[in-house]
């Protein structure tokens, strides 16, 4: 394991994997053992493959587990379980993809951003943040090249970007020309309703991935699961990645 500073809150990390590791999709998660003292592993987006054979996890530290894992020295082993959960479901060649990430939600789309990219898919991004240091689009791939931008940033606080949340720059994106086919978003739970209710609107198909709280991580416990259409539905196994016209969005927000 190796890892590099990347705001004042996060890390990204680069694990190397055991050889029978199979090699994640976007959308999948890791369940990581962060520290012997405690019990419960910590769910992580897998967020890039940089080589074949290892990959990124981008972890904003929050409480004890995540600073324990900051804590370990470079090149320790950690236990880690995976790949975890479904997929998102890729675009049609030619389609226009908007990705839409607040805070943290960003290490949910990085890998996806590269499947696309590296699928020579068009790929548009709305990155938000309360504040300037929250934003994370720097450790995006790397957007040179792009005939048209293709990254815009917003801050709750106007620091950096367009003053606003991310969703103000989604509405505006969806009504424009050669607006996107389909949506992703990770983020808090009010941004993900907020970006379902515009997508819904625009008719524009769009894909969550949800960071619920989770025990097991294998569908056993139901300690994870949201509201859908259909009942409710467990964010490890069934998820993390939930078409957002199948969620029940105001119980998505009350949790
Ligand atoms: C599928 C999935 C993917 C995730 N991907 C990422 C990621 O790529 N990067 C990242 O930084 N975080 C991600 N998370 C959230 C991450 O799991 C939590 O931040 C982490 O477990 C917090 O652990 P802690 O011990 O440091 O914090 P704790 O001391 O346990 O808690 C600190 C705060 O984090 C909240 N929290 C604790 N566990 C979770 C959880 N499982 N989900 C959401 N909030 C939680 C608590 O409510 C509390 O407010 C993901 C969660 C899921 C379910
Ligand atoms: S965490 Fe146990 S069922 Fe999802």
């Amino acid at each position: 394991m190796t890892k590099a500073s990347v705001s004042p809150t996060c890390y990204l990390f680069t694990f190397e994997a055991d050889p029978e590791f199979p090699t994640p999709r976007s959308g999948q998660f890791v369940n990581v053992a962060v520290s012997d003292d405690l019990t419960l592993r910590r769910p992580f987006s897998i967020a890039g493959i940089p080589a074949p054979g290892r990959f990124d996890l981008l972890v904003e530290m929050r409480g004890k587990g995540t600073r324990a894992l900051a804590e370990k020295p470079i090149g320790s082993a950690v236990g880690v379980m995976g790949p975890l959960g479904n997929e998102f479901t890729l675009p049609e060649p030619g389609d226009v993809s908007l990705l839409v990430a607040g805070g943290i939600g960003t290490a949910g789309l990085r890998l996806l951003a590269q499947e696309l990219r590296l699928g020579g898919h068009r790929i548009r991004t709305l990155v938000g943040a309360r504040t300037s240091e929250g934003l994370l689009h720097h450790v995006l791939p790397s957007q040179a090249g792009d005939e048209e931008p293709s990254l815009e940033v917003a801050t709750d606080d106007g620091s950096e970007g367009f003053h606003g949340t991310v969703t103000g720059l989604l509405k505006r994106a969806l009504g424009e020309p050669d607006a996107p086919a389909r949506v992703y978003c990770c983020g808090p739970p009010a941004m993900i309703a907020a970006v379902a209710g515009i997508a819904a609107k625009a008719g524009v198909p769009c894909e969550a991935l949800l960071e619920e709280m989770m025990a097991c991580g294998v569908g056993a416990c139901r300690g994870c699961v949201v509201a859908t259409r259909s009942g409710y539905k467990a964010v490890c196994s069934d998820g993390p990645v939930f078409d957002t016209s199948e969620l029940v969005l105001e119980e998505l927000v009350r949790a």
